[in-house]
């Protein structure tokens, strides 16, 4: 199903009748409100205005839409920031980030969860019953400008509490910091400090502490709003819109207490902003990169206890990248397809319309700025309802056989002590799942230490800190594990682990390290033997106990096979990812087929897809009886058929 993103603040109260019937008749069933208009829901401390908004929600609902209202915390107004100047958060190097945009909060602040509480709570007693409304988006975007970690007194005191409670004395927390290196002992707690402004690099084991605990403080700052909501609005879902490439809290943590998960979708903005070379960036450029939104719509699939939603969809340019192109026509279309073929309930578009004023101007909507007039995307949003009605009602998105167990403290633990500069987490977990999409496979994302049976080959891209529960969860799994780099480096506490990498996974693996090397680009190792290719940006070297079944152009272990463990012991360039993915999906006796890197597949329900990104075209398999599209697939085109027939 379709929906939108609507904000009837922005508009003339006489439009809202039209734009709810054009939605409508659009064949568009949700539609989200209200997350950002704090300032018109209470002008000043205590004045309410809510009868602006019920006006607004008896409309949309009179027109037959479902409505999804948001918390609007992610927009503390003016006069909420002038009495109490705690709320706003501060930068690494100790400036405060001001009122003038929005998500001017730090989650450490008492004032902010204290008015935090009220504003929920007199939306949710007003509204929470409202015939009209379905669920609830709490805030907008957690961390979006870089506003998880906050660096000031309310943090600093916040995080002093966190840690006497984890650690209890100050000997236990020297002890697990390693703080008799560079004199860095406390004899109470309140001598500790926030690890930044220091002369150098500041202790590892307090960075890797103070982002536990800001994870952990986004996640019981939501918890606290859906606490107040289900209380206020009972029989309502409720969902949190989570972001792309977005490494800076635990999502699974936040997402366990959530209905569903849902995420926003820029598929060309972020071109721009993952580390593709330029050369990616230009072929990717108008219509983003096959894998991006899948990788996330799976990612997100998986925090949400398989329920998700894209609760924002790129329907044009946006206006946040350095380069904001119109996307090729097809992409809108294609995109919302590709999400409901990973299982998204719903696909929203961000937004109704066109804004003529504010720092969104140059952001596309579904009408054009001003107008009752579709742009492109929205009348690709129109032939996609056209095509919904064809394909009807889309079961429920079935278990993949490959498993990527995504580990957002891997992020963190690399970039605390990158030891290599271009060790990016979140870039080695992507080209790893661009590899096995390239097989025609598809994919679910794990929670570290979830269980992982039932998967025939579960990838472990890097896990640095692999947990107890992680440790059961892969000695459980019942199929064929492939590890990479740095896994098992380090200790809860960032340290190495007294028998050295893997640590814990010594045995399974049948693998020690003995040192890792980081590569400057341009410096390369060949790999051959039963996987070939090249080793770039970071090599660890091993001793083995299992199989080598590659080896490094000096004769040392590149792939270790230890009964149905693979341990690759770099970072593969593309050759080597493909190599090694193919001959572990072989080994898990998965049925691949070889894709051309415009072109992918994905099953759900009985169906298959086929979505072609543009260059050559493809051809779907002999015999398909092809429902939406052509058999011949040509650029930016689709096409969905009846399953079994995979080719
Ligand atoms: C999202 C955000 C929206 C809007 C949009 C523009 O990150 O949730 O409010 O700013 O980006 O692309």
């Amino acid at each position: 199903m379709l929906g939108v993103c609507y904000y009837p603040e922005h508009w003339p109260e006489a439009w809202w009748v039209e734009d709810a019937r054009r939605m409508h008749d659009l064949g568009i069933s949700y539609v989200r409100i209200g997350e950002f208009a704090w300032s018109r829901l209470e002008p000043k401390r205590g004045l309410y205005d809510f009868a602006w908004l019920e006006r607004a929600m008896d409309t949309l609902a009179g027109a037959g839409l479902k409505i999804v209202l948001g918390t609007p915390t992610a927009t503390p107004p003016k006069w909420l920031m002038d009495e109490y100047p705690d709320i706003a958060p501060v930068d690494e190097q100790g400036r405060v980030r001001g009122f003038g945009s929005r998500r001017h909060y730090t989650f450490s602040s008492e004032s902010w969860w204290r008015e935090s509480r009220s504003i929920v709570e007199a939306i949710a007693t007003h509204f929470g019953e409202h015939p009209g409304l379905v669920g609830w988006q709490t805030d907008n975007e957690y961390g979006c400008h870089d506003t998880v970690l906050s660096w000031g007194p309310e943090d600093l005191k916040a995080f002093r509490k966190w840690l006497r409670r984890h650690y209890q004395t100050t000997d236990q927390l020297n002890e697990a910091w390693g703080n008799v290196f560079w004199s860095m002992e406390v004899q109470n707690f309140d001598e500790v400090s926030l690890p930044i402004l220091a002369v150098t690099e500041t202790n590892p084991a307090a960075r890797l502490d103070f982002w536990r605990f800001k994870s952990e403080e986004v996640a019981a700052y939501d918890r606290m709003q859906c606490d107040i909501i289900r209380r206020l609005s009972p029989g309502r879902w409720i969902t949190h819109n989570f972001m792309g490439f977005f490494n800076e809290f635990d999502h699974w943590q936040l997402g366990r207490h959530l209905d569903l998960a849902s995420w926003d979708s820029y598929p060309i903005g972020f071109v721009e902003r993952f580390p593709f070379t330029e050369q990616e960036r230009e072929r990717w450029a108008e219509t983003s990169h096959p894998d991006i939104a899948p990788f996330h719509h799976d990612l997100y699939r998986g925090v949400g206890q398989d329920r998700f939603w894209v609760m924002e969809q790129q329907p044009g340019p946006v206006n946040w990248a350095p380069w904001n192109p119109v996307p090729k026509p097809g992409m809108v279309r294609l995109w919302t397809w590709e999400a409901f073929a990973h299982g998204a309930e719903v696909v929203s578009y961000f937004r109704w319309r066109q804004a003529p004023f504010g720092q969104e101007q140059n952001h596309a909507g579904l009408n054009l700025p001003r107008l009752h007039e579709l742009s492109q995307g929205g009348r690709e949003a129109e032939t996609v309802s056209r095509e919904l009605k064809i394909v009807g009602q889309l079961g429920a998105a079935s278990r993949a056989r490959v498993a990527i167990v995504y580990d957002y403290q891997a992020s963190w633990v690399t970039r605390i002590q990158p030891q290599g500069r271009d060790f990016c987490y979140h870039e080695l977990v992507f080209r790893w799942y661009e590899a096995a999409r390239r097989l025609g496979l598809d994919i679910d994302f794990v929670a570290p230490g979830a269980s992982l049976q039932g998967y025939a080959l579960v990838l472990v891209p890097s896990m640095p800190i692999v947990s107890d529960a992680a440790t059961e969860a892969f000695s459980k799994a019942s199929g064929i594990l492939l590890f990479g780099p740095r896994t098992g480096s380090r200790t809860s506490s960032f340290a190495i682990p007294d028998n050295l990498p893997p640590g814990p996974l010594a045995d399974l693996t049948g693998t020690r390290a003995i040192e890792a090397s980081s590569l400057r680009p341009n410096v390369r190792h060949r790999v051959s033997g039963a996987v070939s290719g090249h080793a770039i940006r970071w090599r660890d070297h091993l001793e083995a106990k299992g199989e080598i079944i590659a080896r490094f152009d000096d004769g040392l272990p590149a792939l270790v096979s230890n009964g149905r463990s693979y341990m690759l012991a770099c970072w593969p360039d593309a050759e080597l990812t493909q190599s090694v993915l193919s001959a572990v999906a072989t080994s898990a006796a998965l049925d691949t087929c070889s894709l051309p890197d415009h072109v992918r597949l994905r099953r759900r329900d009985g169906l298959t897809f086929a979505f072609n990104y543009g260059g050559l075209e493809w051809i779907c398999p002999d015999g398909v009886e092809v429902l939406v599209g052509d058999r011949v697939l040509c650029s930016q085109q689709l096409a969905i058929w009846r399953s079994p027939a995979s080719p």
